[in-house]
């Protein structure tokens, strides 16, 4: 690994220069068994973080970027849910809110076959583990069938595909549903915003934000949007974290969170071939999920794809960065296609004339260019976006985000998000899945991806 750095910073070239600043990001962030986001905000392993570490960091290490992604699977609790946050026994408890005397996984996920030992979150978050494990998998397969992994991981990844299916289908539509706004990733945006406010705040000083001790409280969620997170995530606790019994006062279709499952459904059909299975149930599911998506979350008349409240039944009318997400869909029809590009290029996102893709609406009467998920551009959603501009054949405008990815990268100090009107990094600096993003646009594979 040090050999690895000092290449890095042997040579002089810019990019090395960026290169061997995002491996040392990835260096410090390691603990051992996986990565952190961030030593400050996030002390922990999250879910859908250590998947897109894993992208970065097979370029590093193929064997470490293996186990970033076997870590975090092996806290996957027997309904086959992997959880958004594993915890590190080893950290504090006051280093972060909600932790795991909040959660109680072991005694209140019993039901659902939480882990005795690890310690976790209940919810989830965005299924991309397949597709990183495959992409993990292509970057060194002599190495990666040397060391079973593809064999280990299969069934694990297709059980959590499964607990999606069966568990979260809650609409009977035929995609997941999300149940609180952390799972698909974007906790604070302008999307939920109305289905939230059917919900009962906890009450103020019934719990302890840490996240304020370490990032400015202009660039977070707000105290509101905390009480409504606490609720809802407190009374899925008090229902053992099953998803047919709690009420679910929050219950959402989201196109981001649908579009990452449908390529992961490939993506594990890829696997299954390669490890002997049968690839045809993912392939399948990977259909019916693209089928239903273009159904029930395409916006006709906006052009985008929109969450969709389970409540009422009806689309979000909202231009946020996850209508964006399914532009990499495979089979989606020319029409969706060339609409969703105008409307990244458009007045709403300005795709080429602000920094990276403001994650809501710079016309929206939210727009805050600072506070997190309210408009701030996201390094993963760019990457996403990059993938999903190539794979549509607009290559000029998929290189352009790649350039404004590094530049922003390096500019910011591997910033967890920024002003897409000025570029200034917000939140905090070194997170791991800037700096592995950053590593994984700097390296030319051979597939693209
Ligand atoms: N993103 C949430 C946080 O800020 C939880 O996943 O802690």
């Amino acid at each position: 690994m040090t050999a690895l750095l000092e290449t890095g910073v042997q040579h002089t070239s810019h990019d090395d220069q960026l290169r061997a600043a995002a491996i040392r990001v990835l260096l410090d962030n390691w603990t051992g068994t996986g990565t952190v986001p961030s030593r400050s905000l996030y002390p922990h392993q999250w879910s859908w973080d250590s998947a897109f570490i894993a992208i970065g960091l097979r370029h590093l290490s193929p064997r470490r970027a293996q186990q970033e992604l076997e870590s975090l699977l092996s806290a996957q609790w027997h309904d086959g849910r992997v959880p958004h946050i594993v915890f590190n026994p080893g950290v504090p408890a006051q280093a972060y809110f909600p932790g795991p005397g909040f959660w109680r996984s072991s005694t209140a996920g019993r039901d659902g076959g939480a882990p005795a030992v690890a310690q976790t979150s209940g919810i989830v978050q965005p299924p991309v583990h397949a597709l990183a494990a495959w992409l993990v998998h292509r970057a060194d397969p002599r190495e990666s069938d040397r060391r079973g992994f593809l064999r280990r991981v299969h069934g694990r990844l297709d059980a959590w595909h499964r607990y999606l299916a069966h568990n979260r289908d809650l609409g009977g539509h035929g995609l997941v549903a999300i149940v609180h706004p952390w799972e698909p990733g974007l906790d604070n945006s302008p999307c939920w915003d109305a289905p939230l406010r059917r919900v009962r705040p906890a009450a103020a000083g019934s719990f302890r934000r840490a996240d304020l001790e370490h990032s400015a409280p202009a660039d977070r969620p707000t105290d509101l949007d905390y009480a409504r997170y606490v609720r809802l995530a407190t009374d899925y606790r008090d229902h053992g974290y099953d998803d047919a019994r709690t009420p679910h006062a929050f219950r959402v279709e989201d196109p981001g969170f649908n579009a990452l499952l449908i390529a992961s459904e490939y993506a594990l059909a890829d696997i299954a071939e390669a490890v002997g299975a049968d690839p045809a149930p993912a392939r399948a599911r990977a259909k019916r999920l693209t089928g239903a998506l273009l159904d029930r979350l395409w916006d006709g008349e906006r052009g985008v794809f929109a969450a969709r409240d389970l409540y009422d039944d009806r689309l979000l009318p909202v231009f946020a960065v996850n209508g964006l997400l399914p532009l990499g869909v495979p089979g989606l029809p020319a029409n969706v296609i060339s609409a969703l590009v105008a409307a990244a290029t458009g007045e709403h996102f300005r795709l080429g004339r602000v920094h990276l893709v403001p994650s809501y609406d710079l016309a929206g009467a939210e727009f805050d260019a600072n506070r997190y998920w309210r408009g701030p551009s996201w390094f993963n959603t760019a990457w996403l976006i990059h993938h999903g501009l190539q794979a549509a054949g607009e290559t000029d405008r998929a290189s352009r985000l790649r350039a404004g990815f590094l530049r922003d990268a390096r500019a910011t100090g591997f910033a967890e998000y920024i002003d897409p009107l000025t570029g200034t990094g917000r939140g905090i600096r070194d997170f791991s899945w800037t700096a592995a993003l950053t590593l994984d646009l700097l390296t030319h594979h051979e597939d693209g991806r």
